[in-house]
């Protein structure tokens, strides 16, 4: 559930109307809702409950500082997977001791700023990385406690760009290894194990990968403990897929989620966090864009819009769907027609959806995607020179900008011309 809901026939945020915001900020447009990402997020704490956990939101899928403060206040921890989300989280106001740093290659100087800043753990996921921590642990005459990630071996059965718990993924230790690498963690100076960390995807719409990674990692932390180390911790990562197509998808719910999670690993005396980002994320936010022109084509018609691929890249990135809904209702019973929804960036790939099934839309109108919270702006970029769009954060009946468009003077001002020119 959200709190994108229809009112009189248009499309509220919480209580503001979606058409305020626009005429406010211009389209295209991030929208937000408070509401939803506490939702999310409380869903979280109480499938995990009674088991001490921490719930750390994967920056990665929606890194605004006021969308952070906003999960932070609720006492979020955060899952960092760069130097620049760390400042995010430190700017939100996220203490380190509720930050945790994931990623395939931290470097040196990322190390350096989480240790001097605070950090809850590193989750580490090689051995030249580890190497690496200790030596800058050491020069700082810190300890950084880690855990390693361990590559379970198991096909997340979602889409190949974001599974990442196979052995041919770059992700993690092969976990047949851990044996061997927690040996080694254990003799380098300037770092203490604390624990296990595994994430084997993302869009996961079924629970039985999930069971099968965190039964291997509950065997690895029995036979890690008999070789001598403490567990103290387990990181289960993110990937608790959404509902995209709401008419005909209904992943596992966060409740069957925890349950999983005390039923596999919950008997183990640890401290369980993960790191959702999409779940609390995705539908906590929409695109807004407007119809610049309806275009009949060659046995097709194409619903052009002021929102492009570089706004939101995910389905020409992956395919993937999203809802697209207008703004103001169609009355009950009116007809549709199937559109091509495309941006004006110049590639075919510029393609929200084909055939779908809308409304009958005219130049002017609003409409909305749906789900576009999570990898939604994050992703955004300014190919063809198009700003990033603004960012609003909606809470009841008020909302604000929490980033604002950017001038072209801004964009071109970040170009600088070399002397000889
Ligand atoms: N933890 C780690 C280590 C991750 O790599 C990820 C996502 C997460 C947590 C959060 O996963 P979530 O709960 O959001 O599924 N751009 C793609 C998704 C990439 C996910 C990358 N890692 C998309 O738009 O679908």
């Amino acid at each position: 559930m959200d709190h994108f809901l229809y009112r009189n026939g248009v499309l509220h945020a919480e209580d503001v109307a979606i058409p305020d915001i626009a005429a406010a900020v211009g389209t295209p447009f991030y929208v937000y809702s408070t509401a939803t990402l506490t939702r999310h997020y409380h869903l979280f704490t109480e499938a995990l409950s009674p088991l001490p956990h921490l719930v750390c939101f994967a920056i990665k899928s929606l890194s605004n500082v006021a969308v952070l403060k906003t999960l932070g206040n609720l006492g979020a921890g955060m899952d960092v997977v760069s130097g620049g989300e760390y400042l995010r989280a430190k700017a939100a106001g996220v203490p380190g001791d509720r930050i945790v740093f994931s990623g395939v290659g931290k470097t040196r100087e990322e190390m350096r700023l989480a240790l001097t800043g605070g950090i809850r753990q590193f989750n580490v996921e090689s051995e030249p990385e580890m190497r690496a921590l200790s030596e800058v642990a050491t020069s700082l005459g810190v300890t950084a406690p880690i855990t390693v990630r361990v590559n379970p071996d198991v096909d997340a059965k979602t889409h190949e760009k974001i599974a990442t718990g196979k052995k041919e993924n770059k992700f993690g230790i092969p976990i047949a290894r851990a044996s061997k690498v927690y040996a080694e963690a254990a003799t380098l100076p300037g770092l203490q194990v604390i624990g296990i960390d595994v994430h084997i995807g993302s869009q996961l719409t079924e629970l039985a990968p999930f069971e099968e990674a965190y039964l291997k990692v509950a065997d690895l932390t029995r036979q890690l403990r008999s070789e001598g180390h403490t567990i103290t911790r387990l990181d289960l990562g993110g990937g608790l897929g959404i509902p995209y197509a709401r008419s005909n998808e209904a992943p596992p719910l966060p409740t069957d989620y925890g349950a999983l999670i005390k039923r596999t690993v919950g008997d183990l005396g640890c401290e369980i966090e993960i790191e959702p980002g999409r779940l609390i994320s995705g539908n906590a936010g929409i695109l807004v864009s407007k119809v610049i022109y309806v275009k009949n084509g060659e046995g097709r018609d194409f619903l052009i819009l002021d929102a492009a691929m570089n706004d939101l890249v995910r389905p020409s990135m992956y395919g993937a769907h999203h809802d697209i809904v207008p703004v103001v209702e169609a009355p009950v019973a009116s007809p549709t027609q199937e559109f091509d929804v495309v941006g004006p960036v110049c590639e075919t790939g510029d393609t929200f959806a084909k055939g779908r099934d809308l409304p009958m839309v005219a130049e002017g109108d609003l409409v909305a995607f749906r789900s576009a919270g999570a990898y939604g702006a994050v992703m955004a970029s300014e190919y063809n020179t198009r700003p990033l769009v603004p960012e609003v954060l909606v809470h009841g009946d008020h909302f604000a900008v929490i980033r604002e468009r950017p001038t072209f003077d801004e964009i071109l001002n970040r170009d600088t011309i070399p002397p000889w020119l």
